[in-house]
């Protein structure tokens, strides 16, 4: 009769392409039960929006199909996205997984936009998303969502996040009385409101945290380094030179800074005209690959120029929600899936430097143990010396006493 052993030893040959490791060490199989020959397990898969979770089902249906003694096979399919920040050193935001901050170099090149249709396509893939929009000075968020009119409640000295189409929304926008009002504030308050917007906010459980930033290497972009643990930075860019030659200085700092890089993304890529169906690269071809090369970072993916991601922007109905069958919309999705795929594995890459830091410190420790305990058996040692001494002095004592009694 087939044993656990051999059901896991057949499942540890399905290898997860992004995280190169098979799926077993990985934890993804749980709840594994084998009776009679009646087979139950659930696979985790690491996040709803992975690339390759079909093709990782896939594979272990073929795996398990390869032992013939079993009678029944039942596997239930969930995922739970990994941490992707090192959550003990940062108890304020303990609850959000993943944060991920979206820079460019240059202003206009569709960060926003960018951001709201990324958040939009992981939340449709049943992550829980939430949406900073972290442009104090030109908060576009709310006018991208259509939500004029929302406004943040506070309890418990909590902001209350507001709500759009699944996703948990902060922006500055809905703070100002008048949407024409100028945000005239100096950088350390502009740096206070978007603290108060990471840690002081309700964001409950959060799979992935998109911070929408605003342009280059200002104020705001550095608080967001420095503030809390985040898992890493998205570079928005355009394929002109004039774009990427700025997004390397925004690259340069966070790299300086320590942040880990998840990778770029070029918008206004191409443009598919309707009449003849060819792409067209009106903005040239490269500038994102550029940069992805030139800091060794992942390239995650290509949108097009296309006028209703425009129109759905200036209208306040994002395109993944008014067309998510469109080419626009499936190149959003590609996107982030790449983008989610990239944070399992910076969260593994975070995982085992963590174990290694453990496993480092604990034979410190027991080095540390073995030395007292070395020490303390040469003290013991030096005692029982001195002790033996002791007893011969102690001897010879009394051997000349012995003497003049006789
Ligand atoms: N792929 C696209 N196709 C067509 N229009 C786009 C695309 N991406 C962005 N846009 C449009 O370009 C303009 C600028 O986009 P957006 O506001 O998202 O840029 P940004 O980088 O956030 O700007 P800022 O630096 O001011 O924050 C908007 O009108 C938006 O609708
Ligand atoms: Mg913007």
């Amino acid at each position: 009769m087939v044993g656990i052993d051999q059901v896991l030893e057949k499942l540890s040959t399905v290898i997860d392409p992004d995280l190169k490791k098979d799926i077993v060490s990985m934890g993804m199989i749980k709840d594994l039960e084998l009776n009679d020959g009646n087979l139950k397990f659930t696979l985790e898969l690491t996040t709803p929006a992975c690339p390759f979770n079909v093709e990782i089902e896939e594979d272990v249906r073929k795996a398990i199909d390869e032992i013939s003694e079993l009678k029944n096979f039942d596997m239930k399919v969930t995922a739970k996205v990994m941490e992707g920040r090192s959550l003990e050193a940062d108890t304020a935001m303990a609850t959000v997984k993943n944060i991920i901050g979206v820079a460019s170099g240059k202003g206009g090149v569709g960060k926003s936009t960018v951001s709201l249709n990324l958040a939009l396509a992981l939340s449709q893939t049943g992550a829980k998303v939430g949406l900073l929009d972290a442009d104090i000075y030109g908060p576009s968020i709310p006018l991208m969502l259509g939500m004029k009119k929302a406004f943040m409640q506070v309890e418990e000295n909590k902001l209350q996040p507001a709500e759009s189409n699944g996703l948990k929304v902060v922006s500055f926008g809905f703070f100002a009385q008048d949407s024409h009002q100028a945000a005239i504030y100096r950088g350390p308050i502009i740096s206070g409101i978007l603290k108060q917007f990471l840690v002081d906010t309700d964001w409950g459980d959060l799979d992935y945290l998109i911070v929408d930033l605003p342009p280059g290497t200002g104020d705001i972009p550095l608080t967001l380094a420095q503030t809390i643990p985040i898992t890493g930075i998205l570079v928005v860019t355009t394929p002109q030179d004039v774009a990427s030659n700025v997004a390397v200085k925004a690259v340069a700092m966070f790299d300086k800074l320590n942040v880990p890089l998840i990778g770029v993304v070029e918008n206004m890529s191409y443009f598919i005209c309707t009449k003849c169906d060819e792409k067209h690269y009106l903005f040239g071809q490269g500038g994102a690959m550029k940069i992805s090369e030139q800091f060794n970072m992942p390239f995650l993916g290509e949108i097009p120029l296309h006028s209703g991601i425009m129109a759905g922007s200036d209208s306040g109905k994002p395109i993944m929600i008014t067309d998510p069958d469109s080419p626009s919309a499936n190149a959003f999705r590609k996107s982030a899936k790449n983008i989610a795929a990239q944070c399992s594995i910076l969260a593994a890459k975070l995982q085992e430097e963590m174990k290694s830091e453990t496993s480092e410190k604990e034979s410190e420790t027991s080095e540390k143990e073995s030395e007292t305990s070395e020490k303390e058996s040469e003290t013991s040692e030096k005692e029982s010396e001195t002790s033996e001494k002791e007893s011969e002095t102690s001897e010879k004592e009394q051997a000349p006493e012995a003497s003049t009694s006789n």
